[in-house]
């Protein structure tokens, strides 16, 4: 029998967080979407993907997006609903008997659930994973009887003709899924429990019980030169020499960005910010802003950063405190969470000898 998959990624995700749609956020270093276009594809039934988006957002999470061959993208809809009927009418020229539609947003979906669902797809025009209620439910002052009241996930799978007409039946209907369809015609649904894992991504900390703590390290030296400016952690330390840079030749700041970067495999600070003429003598605080704003679309949350000043002169003690001022305000973070601490290295190397002074930053942050 030939299956076709319909991933739905076309919705805004307000109820989750006001910057970018749930569904391109990370978990594990991976985008939200690419946990089920890489499951459906590389399952051998299904021989067809349509991932609905919405071009608006999805332009700028394209490269990072999951690719395969059988995967065809098309733009949604208003609602899920209309999204679903978007995609159904693209498959119409195909003959696919059955179509399995999944929202992007469960990325905690396994192939034994899907495996489960075609295989009862054989013999049922609809077959949906549901879980059992293990909370007390109260309708208008009543306490129904749990274990009737059913939560409904996705993947669904239907048979194309039936569910593609009964779209165009209820074109005009409000529903939450496509199960909805079914049971308002009492046509006979296969129900079969699902996967408490396969939970949906909806409100702001669904995902925060599993997020994910990692680190990055960032390591800088600069030479100090007479008439050169010193710079530390974005602030101008007076001096009688300063370090010498293609921007400002901040070590801390440079540091610090490369630990932020590390710590989610965003690259490193040459890449982002290489030694051309767009970037020459600009300060290091510009890069860092935007460093920041970067980790806080994609929702990486800093936890702590830890700084090493490796320098034999001058002594930054009375400047620590105003550092980590500094990058507090910078990184969006209170000021416990960044500790600066100042070292010489008893007259040894270069930076003993007073021609560079030297950074050394661990970041922690987590994600999801
Ligand atoms: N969806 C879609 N097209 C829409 C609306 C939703 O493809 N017009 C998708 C979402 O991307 C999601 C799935 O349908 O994968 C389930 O919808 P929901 O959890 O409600 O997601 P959003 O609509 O994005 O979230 P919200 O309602 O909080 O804005
Ligand atoms: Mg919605």
């Amino acid at each position: 029998m030939s299956y076709c998959a319909i991933i739905l990624a076309a919705g805004k995700g307000h109820r989750y967080s006001k910057n970018i749609p749930k569904q391109y956020t990370l978990f594990d270093n991976e985008l939200i979407i690419n946990y089920s276009l890489k499951i459906f594809s590389e399952l051998k039934t299904i021989k067809k993907i349509i991932l609905v988006i919405k071009k608006i957002h999805f332009i700028k999470f394209k490269d990072q997006v999951y690719k395969n061959k059988k995967i065809t993208i098309i733009e949604g809809g208003r609602e899920r609903k209309d999204s679903v009927f978007l995609a159904l009418s693209k498959l119409k020229t195909k003959n696919y008997k059955k179509v399995l539609i999944h929202d992007a947003a469960r990325p905690f979906l396994k192939k034994k659930l899907i495996n489960k669902i075609i295989k009862f797809s054989k013999n049922n025009d609809a077959v949906i994973p549901y879980l059992p209620n293990t909370d007390t439910i109260v309708f208008q002052n009543r306490i129904l009887d749990r274990k009737k009241v059913l939560s409904i996930q996705t993947p669904q799978c239907f048979s194309y003709r039936k569910i593609f007409s009964l779209h165009k039946e209820y074109k005009n209907n409000r529903f939450n899924d496509e199960s909805s369809l079914f049971f308002l015609k009492n046509f006979k649904v296969k129900k079969i429990l699902g996967d408490y894992n396969n939970t949906k991504i909806t409100l702001k900390n669904d995902l925060s019980n599993k997020s994910e703590l990692s680190y990055g390290i960032g390591y800088d030296i600069h030479k100090l030169e007479k008439k050169y400016k010193l710079y530390l952690g974005g602030i101008h330390i007076p001096y009688s020499m300063g370090t010498v840079g293609h921007s400002d030749g901040d070590p801390v700041i440079h540091a610090l960005i490369d630990s932020l970067l590390g710590s989610k495999k965003f690259g490193d600070i040459g890449t982002l910010f290489p030694n051309n003429k767009k970037f020459k003598n600009k300060r290091s605080t510009f890069f860092l802003k935007k460093v920041i704003n970067l980790m806080e679309e994609q929702n990486v949350k800093i936890n702590n950063i830890d700084i090493n000043i490796i320098a034999q002169k001058p002594n930054l003690k009375k400047y620590k405190k105003i550092i980590s001022k500094n990058l507090a305000k910078i990184c969006n973070i209170s000021e416990k969470k960044i500790s600066v601490k100042g070292k010489t290295t008893d007259r040894l190397g270069n930076v003993g000898k007073n021609k560079a002074i030297a950074c050394e930053v661990i970041t922690s942050v987590t994600s999801n």
